[in-house]
This record gives C-alpha cells, sequence and structure tokens, in this order.
C-alpha cells in the first residue's frame, strides 16, 4: 500500500532486526514503501521487507552514514541498531563501540543534516540491581551492570542532551521484553519467552536457560510497534521524558509461561537450566511503573499473556 500524498522522508537502521522488520512494514503502509529506507549493516531484506528502498551501511561509519543521509535527506529517523544484553556480556568493547559509537553518529548527524525527530530504543537493562525491583519508577537509580545497560544509561543521557543543547526532536521507549514470531531476537536475556513459543511447537519441550521463578517485563511486539509510532506522533509538548518512557505490559514468571504455553500446546515438557543470563535477569526489574507514558502520551497496551499466546501459537504453527 503506498501514500503518494506523503512527504515524509524516514530512515529506519538495523531494518532487519526484531523491532526494525515490523516497524518498517508498519511505517511503508502508513507513508508509503518509497518513503521508508530499511537501513541493515549485513542480512538483505526478505519478504514484505524488501517492497521498498533498502541500503546497506554500517552505521558506527560516520561516512558511509553520512553520505546516506546526504542521499535521502530523511526528516525522521529510527535508529533500533545494536548489540543485546548477552551478547554484550561476551564482548563488552564491541557492545560499547556499536551501540554508542553508531547512536552519536546518528545524534550528530541528525543535528546537522536537518533530521527532525529521531527515535532511540532503551530498555530495562538501563536499570541494575539497586533499582528497586518492582513498580519500578520512572525516575528511580540507574546504576546497571551489564555493559548493554551501560549503553542503555549512556545513550537515554545523549538524547536528552541533544534536546536540551541542539533541540533535536529525541524520542525514547525503554522496552521490556519483546516476543514476536515474526524475527527471532538476537542475544538477549528475555529470549527464552520467544524461544519456548517455537520449541513448544517444534520439539514439544524447551529448556529454560533461566529459573522458573525468574519474572520480567514483557510486551508483545504489535503493542511494542503501536507504543514506538504513537510516542513519534505525539504532539512535541506532551512529551515531558526526554531520557526514556518506562513501557510495559505485562509481567510473568518462566513458570506461568510455561505453563501457558502447555494449555495451548498438548504434552509440552519444560526444564529449568539457567546460565550466566540468569544473573542478568536478576539485576532487572520485574515489574514497570510506566504511568508517566499512560499520562503524558496515552500509552495503553492490548495483549496480555493469554492473548500473546493464542496469537504466538497460531501464527508459529
Ligand atoms: N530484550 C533485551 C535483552 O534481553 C532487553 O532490552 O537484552
Amino acid at each position: 500500500m503506498t501514500n503518494p500524498m506523503s512527504e515524509k522522508k524516514i530512515v529506519v537502521i538495523g531494518a532487519t532486526g526484531q523491532i526494525g522488520s515490523e516497524l518498517v512494514v508498519e511505517l511503508r503502509k502508513k507513508h508509503g514503501d518509497q518513503q521508508v529506507v530499511a537501513v541493515s549493516s549485513r542480512s538483505v531484506p526478505k519478504g514484505e521487507l524488501a517492497n521498498g528502498p533498502h541500503e546497506t551501511v554500517d552505521a558506527t561509519d560516520r561516512d558511509a552514514l553520512k553520505s546516506l543521509f546526504e542521499r535521502h535527506c530523511p526528516d525522521t529517523v529510527y535508529h533500533l541498531a545494536g548489540l543485546l544484553s548477552a551478547t554484550g556480556e561476551k564482548d563488552p568493547a564491541r557492545a560499547w563501540a556499536v551501540n554508542i559509537g553508531s547512536l552519536t553518529n546518528v545524534l550528530d548527524l541528525s543535528r546537522d543534516l536537518g533530521v527532525r525527530q529521531v527515535f532511540w530504543p532503551s530498555s530495562i537493562a538501563a536499570f541494575g540491581p539497586t533499582t528497586p525491583r518492582d513498580n519500578t519508577p520512572q525516575n528511580t537509580v540507574l546504576a546497571p551492570t551489564t555493559m548493554y545497560g551501560v549503553t542503555k544509561v549512556t545513550g537515554e543521557l545523549l538524547c536528552q542532551y541533544y534536546w536540551v543543547k541542539y533541540g533535536l526532536d529525541v524520542r525514547s521507549l525503554r522496552y521490556p521484553g519483546l516476543i514476536s514470531y515474526k524475527t527471532p531476537p538476537g542475544g538477549g536475556t528475555t529470549d527464552y519467552a520467544v524461544a519456548v513459543y517455537f520449541e513448544a511447537i517444534r520439539n514439544g519441550n524447551y529448556d529454560f536457560f533461566v529459573g522458573p521463578d525468574t519474572v520480567l517485563p514483557m510486551m508483545y511486539m504489535p503493542d511494542a510497534i503501536r507504543a514506538t509510532i504513537e510516542l513519534m506522533e505525539a504532539p512535541a509538548e506532551k512529551i515531558k521524558v526526554r531520557t526514556s518512557y518506562n513501557l510495559t505490559a505485562m509481567s510473568f514468571s518462566a513458570e506461568e509461561l510455561a505453563k501457558t504455553v502447555a494449555d495451548h500446546v498438548s504434552g509440552f515438557s519444560c526444564s529449568y537450566s539457567p546460565d550466566f543470563r540468569q544473573q542478568i535477569a536478576d539485576s532487572w526489574p520485574r515489574s514497570i511503573d510506566d504511568s508517566a507514558a499512560r499520562k503524558d502520551w496515552g500509552w495503553k497496551h492490548e495483549y496480555d499473556l493469554e492473548r500473546m499466546t493464542a496469537e504466538m501459537i497460531k501464527n508459529i504453527k
């Protein structure tokens, strides 16, 4: 579907990733296929993601990114490229270089080349073991113990700085674990909440890499995509938080998740073999207070565990 009336020009960096691959499709429905440029560093778009312009650019390469911005003159940039928490712990130097290097490139080039709006994803990983873990407030302790979390806190502060200092309209969400069936996540701690669905249908069993009592905030991808677009479309005066908004839909334990999956997949069984990711999960909140997002720009989630599970199973099958 194209809308030739739309003047918007959008660049999505990290377009073939878990969030990007679904966001690009939604943005193209709204603004037209040609208005949304999908940018990835290596992987080539497939399926419906291929219905529009694509560029292969590594966002840590400032000259290459500058040339991309000059060719496409975006007014809006979604910068989603980055290493997740578990991958980041295996190579912290690379997590810093990729996550912060690409963000500073995007912010500087956006300021200098006339981009109006930038979106950048933060995460529950911005919190740490000294943060209150239940109903974690919007304004609280940000002392993460993963390199991924360090890049998220740093990034939040940079986003706010570019708004305060240069008036660049940067907006951000602290996503909880995101669950989707279209593109798998890569190297995150919350990946078990996606993998369990695929393994339940493929093999009838799943070995969780966290213990049964592990509770983390989560969200189904359609809610996350809608939150992202609603945040970006909200009038600027409604955006009171310029670091990053807390955002959530549900919280459940690995055991509750397994029980819900078992209700939909007969004969499903599971086991628990916590690895290094348990420690990461234990340093993050169990539940999130996102009342600022609900009040400021009207955030409202639609999917709970039951409804998400029914859709995940139906779509994976
Ligand atoms: N889902 C991410 C991860 O597990 C958190 O933002 O790394």
